[in-house]
């Protein structure tokens, strides 16, 4: 059985007064809860997970550095992260790889660099709406697999997250047949690569615009097994009912 994930996404949002909600998220988990994940900016790393000690729930980081160390000022890598305590990072968010010009090449790398230092990669992918609109939805997203994906992914080091870029911060969603032809797609494509058992086992994430309302109607494509949630994971009485959604699934 593969595991379900619940991740909540920050973004450049938050500072150490924040970080109570980790505690309020803490008291509304409903004793079946999937694994949950909050990712915060760098400098609350370690504080939030020192918040979140003891409890189910985990702290991940939002990027990483290609290398391990060295003259990259403003970065920071993998093992820095994983010196925090976090085991898992973002990589290629559309708003690293829109605003911060990464390649699927850059991402692939990255994804290198998290496993070397024993992080589990949530390695992002998703189509434009002119994408979408063309009608290549697909092909783009067998690329995206194939460049950003490396070689040697298990159902351990990677998690994949579908998120059409359309859908992020917009309240728009894709229907739930747009969702299933995706992630039944995402599925078939891994396991060409990677074989059946591996691909039947990563975590399929869907994002964009994940709500309350409309998380339960996400989870009931078979092949979405949680959710990357941006701007509702940043108020435990939003994140709460999607994890709860997630664990009825
Ligand atoms: P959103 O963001 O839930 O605010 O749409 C999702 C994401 O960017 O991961």
């Amino acid at each position: 059985m593969r595991r379900k994930l619940a991740a909540g996404n920050w973004k450049m949002n938050g500072t150490r007064a924040t970080l109570s909600e980790i505690e309020a998220l803490q008291k509304l988990l409903p004793a079946d809860a999937p694994d949950v994940l909050i990712c915060p900016p760098a400098p609350l790393l370690i504080p939030a997970q020192q918040r979140a000690h003891g409890t189910k729930i985990a702290i991940g980081a939002q990027d990483c550095h290609t290398a391990a160390s060295g003259a990259f000022t403003g970065d920071i890598s993998a093992p820095m992260i994983a010196d925090t305590g976090a085991r898992h990072v973002i990589i290629g968010h559309s708003e690293r790889r829109t605003l911060h010009a990464e390649q699927n090449a850059d991402i692939a790398a990255k994804a290198e660099a998290a496993w070397a230092a024993g992080l589990t990669a949530i390695i992002c992918i998703g189509e434009s709406l002119e994408t979408r609109e063309s009608g290549k939805t697909l092909d783009l997203i067998a690329e995206q697999l194939a460049g950003s994906l490396p070689d040697g992914c298990t159902t351990t080091n990677t998690v994949v997250a579908y998120e059409p870029i359309w859908a992020i911060g917009t309240g728009k969603i894709p229907t739930l047949d747009q969702i299933i032809e995706v992630h039944d797609f995402m599925r078939e494509t891994l396991a060409a690569r990677f074989g059946a058992t591996v691909a039947d086992g990563i975590t399929l994430l869907y994002g964009g615009s994940v709500k309350p309302d409309n998380a339960a109607q996400i989870f009931t494509a078979q092949n979405v097994d949680g959710a990357l949630v941006g701007g509702a994971s940043l108020k435990a009485d939003d994140f709460a009912p999607i994890i709860a959604a997630l664990a009825a699934s």
